[in-house]
């Protein structure tokens, strides 16, 4: 069971994406099957692999954090921030070494965590407060983690390309979360 908890979820796991969001250009009922859908589709077949039968959070989180870093193009940076009471603290990534603590509401991390939704930044330069890790990163996406109605940390991902994000990473992020939320919880997803 995870349980580090303090902001309640609003609604189901959120797909939403905020500061000038990608434009999609048509809108169907169908999954739409892309290159980068298939290649997350992959993301979670590995994912599921590398948790299969280990319930140490420390070492899958590390693990999902390298899968991410080592699989995803044009990625600088890829890891995690779990909630302690208001502020979040780093976890497990790749990347260069980052800023500790990020209080929630600030920078991109702390805005997603207290808004419950999936931030997508194509440019971090003109995001109000971005806190700077890697002056290296231009674009970034951070994904709330879930646990039930509770925020349990994000997913963070930079890259050196602006508009490296779009809503097929901020759905396929979102699916490798919830795939690893489930594990530790012991359920299927
Ligand atoms: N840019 C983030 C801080 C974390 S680093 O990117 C690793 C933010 O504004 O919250």
């Amino acid at each position: 069971m995870i349980t580090r908890t303090a902001v309640k979820k609003k609604k189901a796991t959120v797909k939403k994406t905020v500061v000038k969001p990608q434009k999609t250009s048509k809108k169907s009922k169908k999954p739409v099957v892309t290159a980068k859908s298939t290649h997350y589709a992959g993301l979670a077949v590995q994912l599921r692999a590398l948790l299969e039968g280990e319930f140490d959070f420390i070492a899958n989180v590390a693990n999902f954090a390298a899968l991410l870093a080592t699989s995803l193009p044009e990625v600088n940076w890829a890891g995690f921030y779990f909630l302690h009471g208001e502020e979040l603290i780093l976890g497990p990534f790749q990347g260069k070494p980052a800023c500790v603590r990020i209080p929630l509401g600030k920078g991109v991390c702390g805005v997603a965590a207290a808004q419950c939704e999936t931030i997508i930044v194509p440019n971090v330069h003109e995001f109000p407060g971005h806190i700077v890790c890697d002056v290296a990163s231009n674009s970034e996406i951070v994904v709330p983690i879930f646990d039930g109605e509770q925020v349990l940390g994000v997913l963070d991902l930079d890259s050196p390309v602006l508009g490296r994000f779009d809503d097929q990473d901020a759905e396929g992020l979102n699916e490798l979360v919830t795939i690893f939320v489930a594990h530790e919880e012991h359920l299927e997803a």
